[in-house]
């Protein structure tokens, strides 16, 4: 059966005050809109239709970005309430017959399983419509379903219109419906704007439907799965329930999370099996974590690759690559093109850039490594600078195999270390450094006697003479 999704989208969202439009609006990773439809994906429909506002650009390229392809984006302008978005969507469908399944972009915690079983539940029961409740600890600002006393859906009430009585209803609409195109078509031309607000309400056609005698099935879902988005503080409670979602898949799949509640893991990550996530810990973006690696405490990553049994403490990791065994911080930064081969090491108060570590290598303390290739073997002492800009341009340091790189060295780029060379403490490295050669730079001058300050003191005051 060939199945179409319309996700309604063009809503201003003026209760988030923000410049964003609301289904553009992030969680845990994804916009509003994105969670929307990645929901949808797995009923693999013949068409998706997104109805944008007249910011249709700004829809294109968020979804783009989050890698959503062959979506149809078409626009209401203005914006003049659900049933006039649905109708706009139906123009672009022509003469498209089939099942729709409409849902509303602002509803994140949509889940895949309870949207098939609406669409199979409507091809049971024949219906000209159906649509999915919930009931709601507070149905306050919700459509609320009004049944007869047998049961039957009689209409939707909006929350701005409904009496006192109709108030005290708590099963609410949930803006996810299953219609037939051609009745729905045949319904939208009859709803008019003379309500509350001025709109015209899609909630309207159920009432339609049943006047005319046909069947209109709700489907009860939890209410957790329907939740929308209007305000801030929900994208806050929506964004915590993703994130717990995300957690229990994970745990399902064999991760440990230590505390659930402090961790934080876009939908978008993966995490492979024996992982341990320590606390305060967040895995961001396209983060692909291997077997066996180690997370945190306080570590975030975004964008980037963990290899098996590397571990990663209190640092922050952005567009970067972690390779087997290796080992970052506490208190380093990798700024993106960082990349470590196995068992290489960025330690305490590290930061780096555009820079490969080659096997073994290790940068322990207090270092700045930028547009640096690292061979196997080196080690990196303390305090070690690459001074890679020289005000206009950057320029690249190399270090090769098994080199020794003295504690404070500053190596001023372009600049190349050979295999097996070493630089002394302190060494200001402006040339190249051949295979087995030694860098010194200016050492100390020896004053006998001028170090001990408590003497100079005294001697300060014997001249005044006191
Ligand atoms: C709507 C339902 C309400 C239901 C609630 C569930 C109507 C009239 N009301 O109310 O019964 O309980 O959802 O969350 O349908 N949109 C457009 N164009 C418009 C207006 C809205 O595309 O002109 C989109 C919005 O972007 C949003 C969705 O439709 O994604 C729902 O609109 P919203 O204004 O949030 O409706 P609610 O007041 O929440
Ligand atoms: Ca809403």
């Amino acid at each position: 059966m060939s199945l179409t999704v319309v996700v309604l989208a063009a809503g201003e969202g003026k209760r988030m005050k923000s410049s964003v439009q609301k289904v553009l609006h992030k969680a845990a990773g994804r916009s509003l809109l994105g969670h929307v439809l990645a929901s949808v994906a797995p009923l693999r429909p013949a068409r998706t239709i997104v109805v944008t506002s007249a910011r249709k650009d700004e829809v294109g390229s968020s979804l783009e970005a989050e890698g959503f392809r062959g979506l149809d984006l078409v626009v209401q302008d203005p914006p003049r309430g659900t049933a006039d978005a649905t109708r706009v969507a139906l123009e672009a469908l022509d003469e498209v017959q089939g099942q729709i399944l409409l849902v509303p972009g602002d509803a994140p915690l949509l889940n895949f399983h309870s949207l098939k079983a609406l669409v199979l539940e409507h091809e049971a029961r024949h219906a000209a419509a159906s649509f999915m409740s919930a009931r709601a600890t507070d149905p306050t600002g919700y459509g609320r379903v009004i049944r007869d006393e047998d049961g039957r859906v009689l209409k939707i009430v909006e929350h701005r219109e409904a009496t006192e009585q109709e108030r005290s209803v708590d099963e609410i609409n949930t803006s996810v419906y299953v219609f037939d195109l051609e009745r729905l078509r045949d319904a939208l031309g009859k709803v008019d704007d003379a309500n509350a607000q001025g709109e015209f309400y899609l909630t309207d056609v159920v009432e339609l439907f049943h006047n005319e005698g046909d069947v209109v099935a709700a489907y009860r879902t939890k209410e957790a799965a329907v939740q929308g988005v209007n305000s801030r503080s929900q994208l806050a409670r929506v964004t915590a329930e993703l994130r717990r979602r995300e957690c229990e898949r994970l745990m399902e799949g064999g991760v440990t999370i230590i505390d659930p509640a402090t961790t934080y893991v876009d939908a978008t990550a993966t995490v492979a099996q024996d992982v341990v996530i320590h606390p305060f810990s967040f895995i961001e973006g396209a983060t692909v974590i291997q077997r066996g690696a180690e997370i945190g405490p306080q570590a975030r990553l975004v964008d980037s690759e963990v290899e098996e049994g590397a571990r990663v403490s209190y640092a922050v990791v952005i567009e970067s690559s972690l390779g087997p065994d290796s080992s970052v911080g506490p208190f380093a930064s990798l700024r993106p093109g960082t990349r470590l081969e196995r068992g290489a090491k960025l330690g305490t108060f590290v930061e780096s850039k555009k820079t490969v570590l080659g096997a073994g290598s290790k940068a322990n303390h207090l270092s700045y490594l930028g547009d640096t290739e690292i061979g196997e073997g080196v080690n990196v002492g303390a305090g070690t600078i690459t001074t890679n800009w020289d005000g206009e341009n950057k320029h690249r340091t190399v270090i090769e195999d098994d080199a020794y790189i003295g504690s404070d060295t500053m190596l001023v780029a372009p600049v190349r270390v050979g295999r097996r060379a070493a630089t002394g403490a302190g060494a200001v490295v402006r040339d190249d450094v051949p295979d087995d050669a030694l860098a010194v730079g200016v050492p100390a001058r020896i004053i006998e006697g001028k170090g001990n300050r408590m003497k100079k003191r005294d001697e300060g005051k014997d001249s005044a003479g006191q």
